[in-house]
């Protein structure tokens, strides 16, 4: 590992490529490089949905291309002529085509490659809990991800967030929407130990290593102030949405036998099977990540918490909305 060197070159005339940048980390990312003054390159699937990025820069500053990291003629295309390409492409749970391996595995190994054919310096973000031995296979396939990045780039950045929160979060937003329909919500993982970071700051850190400020060939691992039971967490939630709601906790081997017939429900009601492997898993920041400095903190970012954030858009699912609260 080395320091990175701050580029000779500046932001203006300095391309970023990144792959997944439609998605909810990717606003984040783009939205803090806007304002840096690069030049971005947003590559995804469907760039006629990708509008919502435009005004986060100047006119011309962000512009969309079509890439599907399963068609890696696609990705070198889109990685031509970049200075720096990050990778945020990732599935939570498989659907046909878009399966782990596909996307986390060789489509991390596609990205990689087109920056190194670009001669591109490249941050490739993967999760806390990577483990080639884990459990759970979405973390096998994280791991995979980061091995056939670094394998591509010795020198690429890997970037491991917690649990993420933000106002278009699957996180939050999921649990307050069904504390709004359930008077008893069943719990997964309830002892299960998570360090939620704000997306905003993990965005901007992401940014601070573009700017050159990390350590090449690193392993960043990314949480926020504290560190919660996912019991605490969804206390934390019907506080903030006044919601008085009984929690239910789950045995884990309930759960697995639920999420057998919940994989095929709709939205908020989903969970699989690997997701309860993956609420067994604890997601937090490890010790020696803190003691290196590879961290938000030793970037120089006061992470944001959950009761600082999340009252600023859950108030959508409390009775009385934003105008009344029903305590005053
Ligand atoms: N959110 C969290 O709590 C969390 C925690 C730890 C780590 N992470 C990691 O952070 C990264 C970003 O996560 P996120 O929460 O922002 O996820 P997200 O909102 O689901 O974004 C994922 C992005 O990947 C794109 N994508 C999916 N399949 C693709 C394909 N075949 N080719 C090209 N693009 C494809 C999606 O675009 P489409 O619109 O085309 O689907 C989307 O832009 C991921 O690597 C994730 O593992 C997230």
């Amino acid at each position: 590992m080395t320091e990175a060197h701050l580029p000779a070159k500046r932001p203006s005339e300095t391309l970023v490529t990144i792959f997944g940048g439609s998605g909810f980390l990717g606003r984040h990312v783009v939205r803090a490089l806007a304002k840096r003054d690069y030049r971005i390159r947003v590559a995804v699937r469907r760039p006629d949905l990708a509008g919502h990025l435009q005004p986060l820069g100047k006119v011309g500053q962000i512009h969309a291309v079509q890439a599907n990291v399963r068609y890696p003629e696609s990705i070198a295309a889109a990685a031509r002529d970049s200075d720096i390409v990050i990778n945020l492409v990732a599935v939570l749970t498989e659907s046909g085509a878009q399966t782990f391996d596909a996307v986390q595995d060789k489509g991390s190994a596609a990205v990689a490659e087109a920056a190194k054919a670009a001669g591109a310096r490249l941050v490739h973000v993967s999760a806390i809990g990577a483990d080639a031995q884990s459990a759970c296979a979405y973390f096998r396939a994280k791991a995979a991800g980061e091995a056939a990045a670094r394998a591509a780039v010795p020198d690429a950045i890997v970037v491991r967030p917690s649990l993420l929160f933000g106002q278009e979060d699957d996180f939050t937003n999921r649990f307050a929407a069904l504390a709004r329909a359930l008077p008893v919500l069943p719990v997964v993982g309830a002892d299960t130990r998570v360090q939620p970071a704000f997306v905003g700051d993990v965005g901007l850190a992401i940014a601070q290593l573009v700017d050159g400020r990390g350590t090449s060939g690193a392993t960043y691992e990314f949480g926020g102030p504290e560190v919660l039971t996912i019991r605490q967490v969804f206390e934390m939630i019907l506080k903030f949405t006044e919601r008085d709601r009984t929690l239910l906790p789950l045995p884990f081997g309930l759960a697995k036998l639920k999420a057998l017939f919940l994989q095929f429900a709709p939205g908020a009601l989903k969970l699989t099977p690997d997701q309860v492997e993956m609420l067994r898993i604890d997601n937090v920041v490890p010790d020696a990540a803190k003691t290196a400095g590879l961290t938000l903190e030793g970037l120089g970012i006061v992470p944001e918490s959950l009761e600082a954030i999340t009252p600023s858009y859950l108030w959508r699912f409390r009775k009385t909305g934003q105008f009344r609260s029903s305590a005053a």
